[in-house]
């Protein structure tokens, strides 16, 4: 399962995460792949993720004696592999039987942290025993204020290092894919960490409307620190203005992400509002970024923007569905194996070093 090489077998891992898509879309249900694949709206938020980044055109560098390029960085105090974690998504027991554990194996490997979804499809305890990286809690703040400290006591008691706030959900987006197909999930399928009896989970835009708390603001982040020792970032920011409230109510991190184009349409892409983002913030937290990163070189510009690092969302579910946790494992050595490329052939010496002089300007191309 670890390492550059495939795995053992018959089984021949795809070249790019675009080929691990397809394999993915020809094994799924295809209402469990709209769900998967699907933005809110006219998913003009979704498409504007990818092609920010198809946008970007690098400046290599060449003889600077790189060499091999150290691709590691830490966040929060940890040292990870690269800058790159998982990021938080429900029910991974829908793409493959082991769900998240077999998710964590795949990061451990990759020496990549997993944030680990409100809507897990294993416990926290199961996920846990086999992570060999750190563990990050993804939090829905519920109306029901003690489902949501329940939820965070549970994952600090397995080991969890940070709670990661999901901001941007008061209720769930219109995912019109879902609408059309009356998603509804497996009996089989539920969230493993929430209250069994409380709640009907069986339609995720219908118990979004009835279970989010819509009215949270910023008092929130002193909440959870009220209740959990855990540092605490917040997932969803996509203005200077946010991350500047964020900042000041404390917040140890911020993630910029419009959810991967599920929740408002219409909005920019994250790589196009990082870079104010990233003058407001001014190194006083952790800063991370999501949506549409799919190759090694997205992470290197998402840096030379100023991003700590990314979260990598849907590919790794693609992995999942290929082949369950050699899947995953072959999605995050890919994308380590893309940037490692990217630093070479850039001349790139560490991923901290990466700055704005990676990325060309009309000076570059005129
Ligand atoms: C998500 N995302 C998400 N985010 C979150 O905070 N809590 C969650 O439970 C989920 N669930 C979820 C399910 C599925 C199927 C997807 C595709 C996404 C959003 C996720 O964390 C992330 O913001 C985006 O997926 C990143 O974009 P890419 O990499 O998928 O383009």
């Amino acid at each position: 399962m670890t390492g550059r090489t495939a795995p053992s077998g018959a089984w021949r891992p795809p070249l790019s995460l675009d080929e691990y898509a397809e394999r993915a879309r020809t094994r799924l249900d295809p209402a469990v792949w709209d769900f998967i694949e699907g933005g809110a709206g006219d998913e003009r938020t979704l498409a504007a993720n990818r092609a920010a980044f198809d946008r970007v055109r690098l400046r290599p560098r060449v003889l600077t004696g790189a060499g091999e390029g150290d691709p590691s960085t830490t966040v929060l105090g940890r040292r990870w592999a690269a800058p790159v974690a998982v990021a938080p998504m429900a029910y991974h027991t829908l793409m493959h039987p082991d769900g998240e554990t077999a998710t964590a194996r795949a990061a451990g490997a990759a020496g990549l942290p997993l944030v680990v979804s409100t809507f897990a499809g294993r416990s926290f305890a199961e996920i846990a025993a086999v992570a060999g990286s750190p563990l990050w809690l993804q939090v829905y703040c519920f109306r029901d204020r003690a489902t949501t400290r329940r939820l965070v006591e549970q994952a600090a008691d397995a080991g969890f290092e940070a709670l990661v706030l999901t901001a941007d959900t008061p209720r769930l987006g219109r995912r019109l894919r879902d609408l059309r197909n009356d998603f509804r999930l497996p009996p089989h399928i539920t969230p493993a960490n929430l209250p069994a009896d409380e709640a009907d989970y069986s339609s995720p835009s219908e118990h979004g409307r009835t279970g989010l708390d819509p009215s949270l603001d910023w008092s929130v982040i002193a909440w959870l620190r009220s209740v959990s020792p855990l540092p605490v970032l917040v997932k969803g920011v996509m203005t200077a203005e946010d991350a500047r409230c964020a900042i000041a109510a404390g917040a140890d991190g911020i993630v910029v992400s419009n959810h991967g184009g599920r929740q408002l349409d219409g909005t920019a892409a994250t790589l196009e509002v990082l870079p104010g983002i990233a003058a407001a913030v001014d190194g006083r937290c952790a800063l991370l970024l999501d949506g549409g990163v799919r190759r090694g070189r997205d992470v290197l510009a998402a840096l030379a923007l100023g991003a700590d690092a990314v979260l990598l969302g849907r590919p790794v579910l693609h992995g999942l569905a290929v082949a369950g946790a050699d899947g995953a494992a072959g999605v995050l050595d890919l994308v380590l194996d893309e940037l490692s490329e990217a630093m070479a052939l850039t001349g790139t010496a560490t991923a901290t070093g990466a700055d704005a002089a990676l990325l060309a300007g009309p000076e570059d191309t005129a």
